[in-house]
């Protein structure tokens, strides 16, 4: 009988804390998300017509900066450095891109 007990307690002891143990969702840099890494914009903002489609500007935005077609500047009118470029940045290991201001 003992040790039915003490097995019913371990059963549900290692349950407890399987249930504990599940991996948290890895946060990510992704517009309008939860943490310290979404990507934020003032919501008043419209985004421009050479980030559309927005699927294609994503991946494809520095291509446009680093050939010159626009200066990190321009970027920064409507964009805050540190909470819509520099916490993907970051996320995906490219260089800061600095504020001016
Ligand atoms: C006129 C304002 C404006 C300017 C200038 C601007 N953006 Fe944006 N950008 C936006 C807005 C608004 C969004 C969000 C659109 C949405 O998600 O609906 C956005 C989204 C993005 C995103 C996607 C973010 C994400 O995770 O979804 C990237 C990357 C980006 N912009 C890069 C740039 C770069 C690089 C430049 C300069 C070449 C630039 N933007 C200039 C307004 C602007
Ligand atoms: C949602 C993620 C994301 C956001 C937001 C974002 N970037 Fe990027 N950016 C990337 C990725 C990914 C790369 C690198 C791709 C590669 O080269 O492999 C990159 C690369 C760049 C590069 C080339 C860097 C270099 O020196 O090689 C520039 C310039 C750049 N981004 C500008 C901006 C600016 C300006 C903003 C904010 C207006 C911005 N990015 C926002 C994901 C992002």
């Amino acid at each position: 009988m003992r040790n039915i007990l003490i097995f019913i307690f371990l059963l549900v002891l290692a349950l407890a804390l399987l249930a504990f143990a599940q991996p948290r969702a890895v946060q990510k840099p992704v517009k309008d998300g939860a943490g310290p890494l979404a990507v934020k914009l003032d919501p008043r903002l419209v985004a421009p017509e050479y980030h559309s489609p927005m699927e294609w500007w994503r991946t494809h935005h520095m291509d446009a900066v680093t050939r010159g077609d626009f200066a990190e500047a321009d970027c920064l009118h409507c964009h805050d450095a540190t909470t819509s470029c520099n916490n993907c940045h970051s996320y995906v290991g490219v260089r800061q891109i600095e504020q001016k201001d």
